[in-house]
């Protein structure tokens, strides 16, 4: 299509999926998420702002919300999954915000918004095309540091997650999370020690 940018080709599908394939497949809190659940809320404190990438429906965010973090923000392309969250948090009284947006897009309107932590789960930025350095951005708008549950071999984009997160988040524990399910690893990063 005339004018689609290398970010509108490659987030497309996530953009036109059904709803049913979003609640069915990611609302559930299986897999990795309560061992990713666990590790936020051990390094994470309750009153910390709190940016998810891909947050689909918000079943992570809503899990925080229940934990009783009490500032989160998610950021999602998908239309039906960011309208399910948005029907479900205010059913549920919880003030949590989802934009839609893709993630370049999102960091284009919201350039002045700053976080805490930035967190993701499952194939989120490993779908990202790396022309748009999100590590950089990520390392300009956060505050604290980043938790992020990636698959380093698999998905559309496989890079070296290690050295992009150290370079803007210095300082992280050395323990390896390799051993996640399916080979999915959490990464942390820190401004600080
Ligand atoms: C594999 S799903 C993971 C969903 C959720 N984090 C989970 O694991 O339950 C990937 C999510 O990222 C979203 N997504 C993919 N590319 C995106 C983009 N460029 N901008 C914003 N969201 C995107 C998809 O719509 C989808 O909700």
């Amino acid at each position: 299509m005339y004018g689609e940018s290398i970010f509108d080709k490659e987030s497309r599908f996530w953009k036109n999926l059904s709803l049913d394939h979003c609640t069915e497949t990611y609302d559930k809190l299986d897999g990795n998420k309560p061992v990713f659940l666990q590790k936020l809320c051990q390094k994470i404190e309750p009153h910390h702002s709190i940016l998810e990438l891909g947050c689909n429906t918000g079943a992570v965010l809503f899990a925080l919300a229940e934990k009783g973090y009490s500032n989160l923000s998610g950021v999602e392309i998908n239309a039906g999954a960011v309208a399910f969250a948005r029907r479900r948090a205010k059913a549920r009284q919880f003030p949590i915000e989802i934009f839609h947006h893709d993630f370049p897009g999102f960091f284009r309107e919201h350039g002045t918004r700053r976080f805490d932590w930035a967190i993701t789960y499952g194939a989120t930025l490993e779908l990202l095309h790396p022309a748009f350095d999100i590590f950089s951005v990520l390392g300009r708008v956060i505050n604290q540091g980043v938790l992020l549950c990636l698959d380093p071999d698999a998905q559309k984009f496989p890079r070296w997650y290690d050295l992009l997160i150290r370079r803007h988040f210095p300082f992280a524990p050395k323990e390896s999370h390799a051993n996640l399910l399916g080979g999915m690893r959490i990464y942390e990063g820190r401004k600080n020690p």
